[in-house]
């Protein structure tokens, strides 16, 4: 395989000039500060908020540096890991021209970040059993394919994909391939991004949204090569991160150790729903899960989410989705939360009789 960055990345993109921002000029904290037309007096709300924040977030960067093993540059935030999905399509998809390769049953941003662009979607579904298909993959790959998007653990069927499959993806195809890791906080297995030095046409993507708590910040990872990441640095707008996000996250880097007690309090509310699901006689399968919510299949899913809004309880229908006929997904909650998802499904699968 000869994976060349230049000729995968749109001609334009290439040759691109970046706004250069205020803060990118002089990037000093100390000075009499007038250049981005900033109000000098202070914030109409609590806090401090009048000065553009670090463009490239070089603090948060730093610290992630240290926690995920890989080098500063080797780190891109996003508004959400939703915006790197997207930076990726720009610079390497040709609008009307290129593909991606998705893996239906999957995250829904691939295919809808993908039309906006108007990108094509190439789909090869995964087999039954929710695993690549990895032959099938590299078979529907053409010329005109720029990425492929496998998410793992996989939303939403909860599991990881097998590693000896996704090498095999990264090692037989020229593109990049996107592993999204949103739900990797509660695998039992280590990320990929300990295979970036191996495979330079890896993107790693992960996100503060699930296991950190900071879903409502909106912050996203993407872990690459530096001249990957460069570019996507060049493509993003200049102050994507805002600065109460870059404020709060950096709180949260500061006690690293907090994400695992909610971690292990979730996979424990976990063990114990798959249990309780598992005993009920109408549930067909609980699916394994190696995330923080769980896929289920039960005949009538259609009517017991709605039936489950009118209890104000909400989950998501899946039913519609490929290989998930009749399926739900059920997010794991606080055991509050948890028994009355339990007591209201129980209520409708075996209603009383009067
Ligand atoms: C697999 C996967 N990737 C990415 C995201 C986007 O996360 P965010 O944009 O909040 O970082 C989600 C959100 O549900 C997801 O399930």
């Amino acid at each position: 395989m000869s994976f060349d960055l230049k000729s995968l990345l749109r001609p334009h993109i290439a040759g691109l000039k970046p706004y250069s921002s205020a803060r990118d000029e002089y990037a000093g904290k100390e000075g009499i500060f007038l250049d981005a037309n900033e109000n000098p007096y202070g914030s109409t709300a609590p806090g401090n908020f009048n000065r553009y924040p670090d463009p490239y977030q070089i603090e948060i960067k730093e610290k992630l540096a240290e926690i995920k093993k890989v080098k500063p540059d080797q780190v891109f935030l996003g508004n959400g890991s939703d915006e790197a999905i997207d930076l990726l399509l720009r610079a390497f998809c040709n609008p009307g021209k290129d593909n991606i390769i998705i893996l239906p049953p999957t995250y829904g941003m691939y295919e809808v970040s993908a039309a906006i662009n108007d990108v094509e979607i190439k789909r090869v579904p995964l087999c039954e059993d929710f695993q690549l298909q990895p032959q099938k993959i590299l078979e529907a790959v053409n010329d005109f394919t720029k990425v492929i998007f496998i998410c793992s653990p996989n939303n939403p069927t909860g599991n990881l994909m097998k590693k000896k499959d996704i090498y095999q993806v990264l090692e037989n195809f020229n593109g990049i391939v996107v592993v999204d890791e949103a739900y990797i906080d509660f695998a039992p297995e280590v990320s990929m991004v300990a295979e970036l030095e191996k495979y330079p046409n890896l993107v790693v993507i992960q996100t503060f949204s699930k296991a950190w708590g900071l879903a409502a910040l909106r912050i996203g990872m993407g872990f690459a090569s530096t001249q990957i990441i460069s570019i996507l640095n060049l493509i993003k707008p200049p102050y994507n991160i805002s600065g109460l996000t870059q404020e709060k996250v950096l709180e949260a880097l500061s006690l690293p150790n907090a994400v695992y007690g909610m971690v292990g309090k979730i996979m424990e509310g976990k063990n114990e729903l798959v249990r309780k699901l598992e005993e009920m006689d109408e549930v067909i399968q609980v699916y394994h899960s190696d995330a923080n919510f769980v896929l289920v299949k039960i005949p009538q899913a259609k009517e017991i989410y709605h039936y489950l809004i009118e209890e104000k309880i909400i989950i998501r229908d899946r039913s519609k989705v490929t290989l998930c006929d009749n399926c739900l997904r059920i997010s794991v909650g606080t055991p509050e939360e948890n028994e009355a998802f339990l007591t209201a499904f129980a209520s409708y699968t075996k209603p009383t009789t009067k």
